[in-house]
């Protein structure tokens, strides 16, 4: 090979490795990033809390309230935590895009609207905290469609309708927390499939009817809260098997009968 030949290959070798890092370095934002600002959109940000959320980022990682984590070569987003950042608008549906979305807490803003059907779609979500804000309208059944979610935080919003039969193939939940909302009709039968529930706080509401006998089937359960509903009928005395439950929290309902005796509970009021 021609010395001029060699150094037009070496010319030509230079010139694609610059095209290709160019062509990479272009790509731009990544795609849970362009989700995460799809999520943006219906959001009011009056303070500006999210003013590092930059579209000409490579990854949505270094973001205020973004946590990732490695799929094999990719970065992913596993938690979006915006909690208290006095936020408004909706929870908009892109938000299920995040594949590998664990936590997600809105907690504590003034999100409004419904909480969307398409969170049924957000299936590795471990943790759902969407307390202290003002959702309206029913939680939806398809949360039942979360194997993996542990923790699921409604309370203090304007929830109405009833809480879904759905609720009990929540295998993986542990605590239930809806208090102070308008949740309405009775306690689903299928909360008795909860083997790991722990905390169950539904104080504050308008549900009816009676505890289910079901209870019993939450081996877990140690702290069980229904104050200021409309329940009656007697106390089950399945609760007397419960031998995790400290907390039994019934005033002001209109239950009838007596507490179970046999059970160690702590504090019952
Ligand atoms: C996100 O990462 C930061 C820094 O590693 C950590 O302090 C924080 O707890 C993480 N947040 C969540 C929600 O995992
Ligand atoms: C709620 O958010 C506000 C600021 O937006 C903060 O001052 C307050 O401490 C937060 N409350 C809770 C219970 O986190
Ligand atoms: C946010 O809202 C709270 C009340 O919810 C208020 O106390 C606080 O001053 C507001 N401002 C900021 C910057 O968080
Ligand atoms: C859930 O995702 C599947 C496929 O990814 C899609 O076909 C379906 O419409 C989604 N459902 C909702 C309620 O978003
Ligand atoms: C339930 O989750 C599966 C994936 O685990 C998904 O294919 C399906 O569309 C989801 N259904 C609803 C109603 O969101
Ligand atoms: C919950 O389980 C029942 C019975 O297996 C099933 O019919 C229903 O579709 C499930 N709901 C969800 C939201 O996955
Ligand atoms: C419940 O509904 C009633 C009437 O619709 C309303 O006045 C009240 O503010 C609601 N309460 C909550 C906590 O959403
Ligand atoms: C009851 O609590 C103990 C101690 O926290 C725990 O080891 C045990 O697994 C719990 N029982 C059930 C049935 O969850």
């Amino acid at each position: 090979m021609s010395d001029s030949r060699r150094c037009l290959v070496v010319r030509f070798t230079g010139i694609l490795v610059i095209v290709v890092l160019l062509v990479y370095a272009s790509e731009g934002l990544n795609s849970d990033g362009l989700h995460l600002l799809e999520f943006k959109k219906f959001i009011h940000d009056e303070f500006n809390y999210l003013g590092n959320w930059n579209p000409s980022d490579q990854t949505p990682c270094g973001w205020i309230g973004v946590n990732c984590t490695w799929n094999y070569y990719n970065l992913v987003v596993d938690s979006l935590d915006l909690n208290s950042m006095n936020l408004s608008g909706m929870l908009s549906a892109s938000i299920c895009s995040l594949v590998s979305l664990t936590i997600l807490d809105v907690s504590n803003n003034s999100f409004t609207g419904n909480i969307p059907k398409e969170i049924g779609n957000c299936s590795r979500l471990e943790s759902l905290y969407l307390n202290n804000n003002q959702f309206v309208g029913q939680i939806p059944s398809v949360l039942g469609n979360l194997s993996f979610l542990a923790e699921l935080n409604l309370c203090n919003n304007m929830l109405s309708g009833p809480i879904p039969e759905d609720l009990g193939n929540l295998s993986s939940l542990i605590q239930f927390v809806a208090y102070t909302n308008n949740i309405t009709g009775p306690l689903p039968r299928s909360l008795g499939n909860l083997k790991n529930l722990r905390i169950f706080r539904v104080g504050q509401n308008g549900i009816s009817g009676s505890i289910p006998s079901e209870i019993g089937g939450c081996v877990g359960l140690e702290y069980f809260g229904l104050a200021q509903n409309g329940l009656g009928g007697n106390i089950p005395r399945e609760f007397g098997m419960l031998g995790n439950l400290t907390e039994l929290i019934l005033w002001g309902n209109q239950f009838s009968g007596f507490i179970p005796k046999e059970s160690e509970i702590v504090r019952i009021s």
